[in-house]
Parts: C-alpha cells; structure tokens; sequence
C-alpha cells in the first residue's frame, strides 16, 4: 500500500484528491499536508493532517521519515492571477517549494505528482489543438514557474531516477473549495452566483476559450498517471489533458438551460485577460491517451447539471 503525503492539501484540488486518496489507499496511508490553514470536517477527521510548507525542506523531510512516504503529491502552488501580483512568493512557492519536494524525493526514494497548467504555454504557442511538445515561451511568472517545474521534473527522474509524473491541468472546475486567485477561477464563480443572484460579472471577455475541466477528471487523471505501468511512459511530466474547451458565453447558455432567466455582464480585468489570452484554447491530449490512457466523463452540459445540483444543495 503507498504512503502518501499531499501538500497543499487544503487547496482547490487538494481538499478532494486527498479524500479520494484516502478512500483508494486507506485513511491513515495519506497524510493531508498544509501550509497555514488547518483543515476542518472530513479532511481533518479522516486521517493525519500536518503543517508542511513546502519552502521549509527540514519539515518536509521530518514528514516524509515520521510517516514512511513513498509518494508525494504536490499540489502546493501559487496560481496566475497572485503570482502577478506577487511574483516573488511564486517563485519560492513555484520553484523552491518544487526543489525542495523533489530533493526529499530523492532522499527518501519517493514517486512525487507534480501539477503542470496550462499556463505553461505562451503567446506564440499554437493556441487551437495545443500539441504535446510544442513551442513554450510564457509571459507571466505563473508560466515561468510552471515551463521551470517541468524540466526540473523531467531532470529528477533522468539525472537520479525519481519517479517524477504529472500533467498540465486546464481550469479545474468544483463545488467543494474555492480556488484561490487564478485566471480561469471565474468559471467557478459563475455557478455559485447563477444560484445566489441569476447573473454574473465577469471579468474575462467573450469570446474567450480556455481548455476546463470539473474536478472528477482531474482527481482521475492524478490517480491514473501515478497507476500507469512507466514501461509505457515516453513522457513523464506535464501531459496535456483535456475535456472541453468553452468561452463565458457558452457556459452562461449552459446554465440558462436549467436557469433561463440568467444574465452574464462583463468588467474585464484587463491583466487576468492578457493572462487568458496567451494560454491556449484547447490543448491535443493524444498523448496522455496513448501512453497512460487517459479517458474522461464530463462535458460541458453534464457538468453543468452536476454543478447547479451540488450547489443548490450547498447554499440553501
Ligand atoms: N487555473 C489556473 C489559473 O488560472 C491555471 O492553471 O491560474
């Protein structure tokens, strides 16, 4: 059975990964890792929680040997919108935190998860059908960070043999956490206004595609890439993986479909728009299929009667 330590796992991703860990791998073989915020209900109650920032290598290292870990999930991580605000803490969240990770790894003989983005593409990238290797020149320190983790992933594992893997997650779309500062967060909201208010502001423009993804693909895909037999594995890190591609206008008819009086408005914020405008629009995942088959479940008019469901429920 593995031993597994999720950091950040009081985060958007992290707080339901580490219950569907838990329930794949037994309660007290994944210890919840986090930062400031102690965790409350279930992911405190299920099993360990633990203060690991991931800047401190010491506290890492004392984890991974207290609880014998053998696999790191590490979702920590400063996302687009802060770390334009605060590029500094992105890079030692994004980089140090990475190194750190990956030097305990290799210490202690661990797998380690690391989460690419989409924000690893730039501007002069083939926005339409992304390919899997393909031109990678960002202009925000989110992406700077993110093209850094993958090389060093992919260096850990060809220079010392960790068994690095990850891939390059779209916006991830969920009703449990919110998540904290990205650009692609205003797919989240729309929902959770839809059912407060009928209407929503939004602050990218129409006409706007960016690949997203509801969160049960994206705990699937964490759980498959770390399965997957590595004889089959030409890539390690960063696949691109994909389920659908949409832009405000087509969400907000998605929702009408179940809310017909909603109304989306724009306020365009004009630095998380040049953040969307240079990732791309829908990413090529034939990769991640062939090596690791990856597959997926929701589309956008699935997700979205799953997301009015849950949330009606939650915010009565
Ligand atoms: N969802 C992330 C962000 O918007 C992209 O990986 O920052």
């Amino acid at each position: 059975m593995k031993k597994i330590l999720v950091t950040g796992s009081v985060g958007q991703i992290g707080s339901e990964l580490t219950m569907l860990l838990r329930e794949l791998y037994g309660n007290n073989n994944v210890v919840a890792g986090g930062n400031r915020t102690k965790p409350t209900g279930k992911l405190l109650d299920s099993g360990p929680f633990e203060f690991v920032d991931c800047t401190d290598s010491d506290r890492i290292s004392e984890i991974v040997k207290k609880y014998k870990i053998d696999t790191i999930y590490h979702l920590a991580a400063i996302l687009s919108a802060v770390a334009e605000a605060k590029p500094n803490l992105a890079w030692n969240v994004n980089i140090n935190g990475l190194y750190n990770v990956l030097e305990v790894a290799r210490e202690n003989k661990c797998a380690v998860f690391t989460p690419s983005s989409i924000g690893a593409f730039g501007p002069t990238t083939p926005a339409d059908n992304t390919p899997q290797d393909t031109i990678q020149r960002p202009n925000t320190m989110y992406g700077v960070t993110k093209v850094a983790g993958e090389l060093l992933c992919d260096y850990y594992y060809k220079r010392f043999g960790v068994d690095t893997r990850g891939v390059r997650y779209p916006g991830i779309i969920s009703n449990e956490t919110l998540p904290g500062g990205g650009t692609t967060d205003y797919a989240v909201d729309i929902y959770y206004e839809a059912i407060k208010h009928k209407k929503y502001t939004c602050f990218l423009k129409e006409g706007t595609f960016l690949d997203m993804m509801y969160m049960p693909d994206a705990l699937k895909a964490a759980v498959d890439i770390m399965e997957a037999d590595p004889s089959k594995l030409i890539h390690r890190n960063a696949f691109n993986i994909s389920t659908m591609s949409f832009d405000p206008e087509m969400i907000a008819d998605s929702i009408r479909k179940h809310i017909p009086e909603f109304k989306i408005a724009y306020k365009i914020d004009p630095v998380r728009q040049e953040i969307a405008d240079s990732w791309p629009n829908n990413m090529d995942d034939s990769a991640a299929t062939a090596e690791w088959g990856w597959s997926y479940e929701y589309d956008l008019a699935k997700m979205t009667e799953d997301m009015l469901m849950v949330l009606t429920k939650k915010l009565k």
